[in-house]
Formats: structure tokens, sequence, C-alpha cells
């Protein structure tokens, strides 16, 4: 890799969320989710990779006791269009039965993988269901899916950054921007 144009700012086109905005709406979040799971100790499942940026910034922001599990699923590979097909990669560790389970997700666009991971979840017989997403593409949606508590609703745009990726890199921005088109068309 050429060290000279390995910086990952410069292929931004556009910041649409900066880092201040976004960190603003973590603390919002965080103080609404404490407040509504007191004395509920709730599971915070992020779903990887994407949402390992906004859980540990939501941890930090939420003051009950709570505690953490993953689970991993893919739908996009290396493009920017979703295959539509939803595979679960990886499981929980723990048990959600009679847990008050809060799924947190990066972005919200289709909604076939919320739906996938609402329909699997709830076979499991918790004793609440919602989602936090910090994102959603209302535009784009092609399943009806209640998003209890959202950071931002952005337009039909590809994104990048604070967890999110194109090709695995750029997860490490701590804003949310579009790349320039010369990445996409470098990839084919
Ligand atoms: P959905 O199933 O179409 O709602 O897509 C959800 C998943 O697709 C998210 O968890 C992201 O990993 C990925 N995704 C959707 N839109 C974007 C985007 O604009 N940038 C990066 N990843 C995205």
């Amino acid at each position: 890799m050429n060290k000279k144009t390995d910086n990952i700012h410069q292929d931004i086109e556009k910041v649409l969320i900066d880092s201040e905005t976004i960190n603003k709406k973590i603390k919002e979040l965080g103080e609404k989710i404490s407040c509504d799971y007191k004395g509920k100790n709730p599971v915070l499942i992020a779903i990887l990779k994407g949402s390992v940026i906004l859980l540990s910034d939501l941890l930090k922001a939420i003051d009950i006791n709570c505690s953490i599990d993953f689970i991993e699923v893919s739908s996009y590979g290396e493009n920017t269009e979703s295959s539509g097909v939803v595979k679960l990669v990886m499981d929980l560790r723990e048990s959600i039965e009679n847990r008050h389970v809060l799924l947190i997700e990066d972005i919200v666009d289709t909604g076939l993988t919320m739906e996938y991971l609402r329909e699997n979840l709830l076979t499991r017989h918790p004793a609440s269901f919602k989602i936090c997403s910090l994102l959603s593409k209302p535009d784009r949606r092609r399943v009806s899916i209640d998003l209890d508590y959202c950071g931002f609703e952005i337009p039909d745009d590809f994104v990048v950054g604070y967890g999110l990726d194109y090709n695995e890199k750029y997860r490490n921005l701590d804003y949310i921007g579009t790349l320039k088109k010369r990445i996409y068309k470098k990839n084919g």
C-alpha cells in the first residue's frame, strides 16, 4: 500500500453528519434508554461488525445496569447493494429468554436484515424487543420496520464511517460521509 495515499479522509466526498453531532445524539439516546429501561437490566445486542462503535459509545452514555452480546449477519458482501439474502454468521453467546432485548444497528436500509433478526430473536421469547439504529434510510425500505430509537434519517446515499464500511474500509472515521465516485470505480 502506498504510504502517501493511505489516508481515509481524502476518499470522502462529503461529510453528512460530523462527530460532534453524532456524540450529542448518542448522549440523548443513552439518556432516553436509561430512563426507559430503569430496573430492567436490558441486554444490548450489537449487530457485527458495523455497530461496534455505536455500541461502545452508547454504553458509556447509559447509566443503568445492562449487559451486552453480539450477533453477526451478512447480506452485502463486497458491494453497495444488499443481496437481499440475510445469513446468520455468528450467534449470541447467551440466552435471551425473559430478557429485555435492545438490538443495536448502525443503519436500517431495506430493512431486510432487521426483519430477519426480529423474526429470529422473537422465537427465543425475550421479555421485550426494541430496536435502536443510528441511521435510517426510509426511502429504501422494502419491509416495514418500527425503529424505537433512531439517531438520524438520511437520504438514499451510500455512507461510510462511524462503524459503517465499504469493502471493510472507512469504519474508523469518526463522522458519517459519502465516498468519492472514483473509489467505487476503482473497485469495479
Ligand atoms: P438492510 O438489510 O438493507 O436494512 O441493510 C442493513 C445493513 O446493510 C447494515 O447493517 C449495513 O451493514 C449495510 N448498509 C446499508 N446501507 C449502508 C450504507 O449506506 N453504508 C454502509 N453499509 C450499509
